[in-house]
Parts: C-alpha cells; sequence; structure tokens
C-alpha cells in the first residue's frame, strides 16, 4: 500500500481527494495550514471512510517542517494542492502569490529529492491556457501569457516540474490541468468551504439561493456565444478526485522513458454561465436573482477540454453532468452550517 502525502489536503478538491484515496487502499497523510480551510472536514472524511486522515498544520513553504515530516514518514508520493488561488487577490498581492505558490513547490521538490520521493503530482489549471485559438483545447496548445500573477505561478511550477523531470529520470511527474471544478460529494458532509466570500460560479449562485447573497452578476451576456455569456468546463469535484487517485496509479506504474505527463481533466463540453444558472433552478426549483451586468476584465470568452488523453492512458471517464454538480453544490451549501462552516 502506497503511503501519499496530499499538501492542501483540507482543502477543497484536496479533501475530496483523499476520500478517493483511502476508498482506493492509499494510505494517506495530510499537510495544510488551514490558510483557506478548516480542519473538520477530517471528520466528515472520517465519517465518509471510517480513517481519520493525520493532518500536520504546516506551511509548505517552511521547508524544515516539510524535512521533519519526511524523516518520520516513509512517502511513495506526493500529491501537492497547497496553493492560494484567489487570482483576483493575486493581481493585488503577487509577492503573497509568488511567494506562497513557487516557494512551496520548490519545498515540495526539495523534499522529494532528499527523501528520494518517486511520485509527484501537481495541481496545475487551464488557466496555464489563457484564451486559446482551438477549441476544445489539447494539452498541446501552446501557453499563452498569463491573464495573472496567480496563473503565471502555475505555468512557472509546470517549468520547475519539467526541469526536475530531466535532471531526475527516475522521477514521475504529472501536470493536472484543472477546468472549472464544481459540486460537492454526494454524502452532503464535505464540500467547497472558501473562507470569506465564494469567488467561483457555482458557490456564488448557491450561496444566492440560501440567501448569504441578495443577488449575483452573470459579468458579459454580449460574446459571441450561443446566448451572449462565457463557457466553461465544469468538472463534478469527485470525477476530478478519481483521477488524482488513477494519475498516481499511472506515475507509480509508467516506463522509465517517460517521467512526465500533463493531462487536462474536463467533461469536454462546454456550459453557459446561463445554462449553468438554468441547470441549477432546474435541480433545486429556485429562481435566481441575478442581474446581466458588463463584462468581467482579464476573463476568457470560451474554454473546454480535450480529455482523450486522460481517457486513453489514465483510463479515465467524467461521468457527471452539470445538473449533479448543481445539485451536490446545493445539497452541501444547505448542510454546510450545520458542520460550522458557514
Ligand atoms: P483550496 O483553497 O480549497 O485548497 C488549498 C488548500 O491549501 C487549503 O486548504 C489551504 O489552507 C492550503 N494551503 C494554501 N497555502 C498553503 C501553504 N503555504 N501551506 C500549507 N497549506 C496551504 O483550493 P482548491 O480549490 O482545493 O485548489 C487546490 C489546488 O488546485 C490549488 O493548487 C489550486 O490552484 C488548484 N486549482 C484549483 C481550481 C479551482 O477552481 N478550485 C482550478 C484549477 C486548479
Ligand atoms: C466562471 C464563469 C465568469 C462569477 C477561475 C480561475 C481559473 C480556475 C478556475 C484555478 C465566468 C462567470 C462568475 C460571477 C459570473 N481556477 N461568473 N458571475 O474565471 O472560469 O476560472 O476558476 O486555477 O484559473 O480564473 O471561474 O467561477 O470565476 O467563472 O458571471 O459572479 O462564470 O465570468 O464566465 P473562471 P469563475
Amino acid at each position: 500500500m502506497d503511503k501519499v502525502l496530499v499538501t492542501g489536503g483540507c482543502g477543497y478538491i484536496g479533501s475530496h481527494t483523499l476520500v478517493d484515496l483511502i476508498e482506493s487502499g492509499h494510505q494517506v497523510v495530510s499537510v495544510d495550514n488551514l490558510i483557506n480551510s478548516a480542519d473538520h472536514v477530517l471528520k466528515a472524511i472520517e465519517k465518509i471512510t471510517g480513517v481519520l486522515v493525520e493532518n500536520h498544520r504546516i506551511d509548505v513553504c517552511d521547508l524544515a517542517s516539510l524535512q521533519d515530516l519526511c524523516a518520520q514518514h516513509d512517502f511513495d508520493g506526493i500529491i501537492h494542492f497547497a496553493a492560494l488561488k484567489n487570482v483576483g487577490e493575486s493581481v493585488s498581492e503577487p509577492l503573497l502569490y509568488h511567494r506562497n505558490n513557487l516557494v512551496g513547490m520548490m519545498n515540495l521538490l526539495e523534499v522529494q529529492k532528499q527523501f528520494g520521493i518517486r511520485n509527484f503530482i501537481f495541481s496545475s489549471s487551464c488557466t496555464v491556457y489563457g484564451n486559446p485559438s482551438t477549441l476544445p483545447v489539447t494539452e498541446e496548445a501552446p501557453f499563452m501569457p498569463a491573464e495573472s500573477p496567480y496563473g503565471r505561478t502555475k505555468q512557472i511550477c509546470e517549468g520547475l516540474i519539467e526541469d526536475m523531470s530531466t535532471a531526475h529520470p527516475d522521477f514521475r511527474y504529472v501536470n493536472l490541468r484543472y477546468f472549472n471544478p464544481a459540486g460537492a460529494h454526494p454524502s452532503g458532509l464535505m464540500g467547497e468551504s472558501p473562507e470569506g466570500t465564494a469567488m467561483n460560479l457555482v458557490p456564488i449562485i448557491t450561496e444566492t439561493a440560501i440567501g448569504k447573497r441578495t443577488s449575483f452578476s452573470v459579468f458579459g451576456t454580449d460574446y459571441d456565444t450561443r446566448d451572449g455569456s462565457c463557457i466553461r468546463d465544469y468538472i463534478y469535484v469527485m470525477d476530478l478526485a478519481r483521477a488524482h487517485t488513477l494519475s498516481y496509479v499511472h506515475a507509480s506504474r509508467s516506463p522509465l522513458a517517460k517521467n512526465l505527463d500533463a493531462f487536462n481533466l474536463g467533461t469536454g463540453r462546454g456550459t453557459t454561465v446561463l445554462e449553468a444558472i438554468a441547470a441549477f433552478e432546474e435541480v433545486s426549483g429556485i429562481k435566481l436573482t441575478y442581474e446581466k451586468s458588463g463584462r468581467r476584465s482579464g476573463d476568457v470568452v470560451s474554454i473546454y477540454a480535450n480529455y482523450d488523453k486522460a481517457k486513453e492512458l489514465l483510463g479515465w471517464q467524467p461521468g457527471s453532468s452539470i445538473e449533479e454538480i448543481m445539485r451536490t453544490a446545493w445539497q452541501w451549501e444547505k448542510n454546510r452550517s450545520q458542520v460550522g462552516t458557514a
């Protein structure tokens, strides 16, 4: 049974991935300084899996503490989620984002090297593609100039990984480029719980429906799309979690000739903002209050994934629709206050 160090394990995608890793028979240890999460998610994971995950409240920028932890455990792999991810904040606080996301990344690569930890999975993002010229986007699409310091940290991290893969052919690296993760665990026990106000469309919709917000804006209805609003590829968080486990297995079995791979994780289907709203209204029976407003600066008009490579090499296929995403996100929003995360 492989033992995997999961950074950011108390966060949104990390916590859902812990569930999938445990259910697939992996041993896991989390490192999360709780800067954008709370550790009561570990209780939810225990309820779902029967396993109480050990979380170490360590900042990944603290190399000495990471080294102490790695000296105590014999890790076979690292799945690195821990990062700051608020695009707008990264524009006003670029140093904070570069320091947190890049120093953290370098420290993890450092302990990987020092302790000979073979497998490394990195949370990248479709943001590396910027405004793509061809849709659906394949992994071969060029990186466009970053739209934000956050996006730049993802591009630099992928570059760091590439350099490590050249220097250390015995290590295995996978970059996972997520499209728009959304939805919650089907148990209703865990979901997205950002500290402060939600920044992404799906939690903004559920917060409006429950009354935490009075309304929200649709940013732009005059784009050259089928209804004028932007198109995104919303990927169900449990499908994403599954892809991490499969990527981990792929990395650990990967032949020596190839030690670096990148995969798009999306559904291949684009959904407009107005279609996402309609899907929520359909599954919840609630009419949302929103206004059609101007374009948001920096928004990509349309992006969705070609995930053929993940299908072929990982045996991964996204199973859930936008309706399933909205149903689980809504169930979680209604439950959140009861687990102290409202
Ligand atoms: P999240 O904020 O819910 O989870 C990140 C976790 O990392 C949090 O629990 C936070 O407390 C922790 N963390 C941050 N900095 C840390 C540090 N220095 N030391 C220790 N812990 C730290 O975010 P998420 O949505 O789960 O995202 C996980 C990863 O996926 C991030 O790298 C993010 O950039 C990437 N990603 C997210 C999305 C998305 O839309 N959610 C899309 C593409 C990529
Ligand atoms: C989705 C759509 C908005 C809020 C961000 C990051 C990206 C990646 C995923 C991490 C867009 C519209 C939103 C609102 C709206 N994260 N919208 N009203 O911008 O696709 O991507 O998260 O890597 O890097 O940039 O996600 O959820 O903010 O927006 O109309 O109040 O919803 O314009 O079309 P985005 P989002």
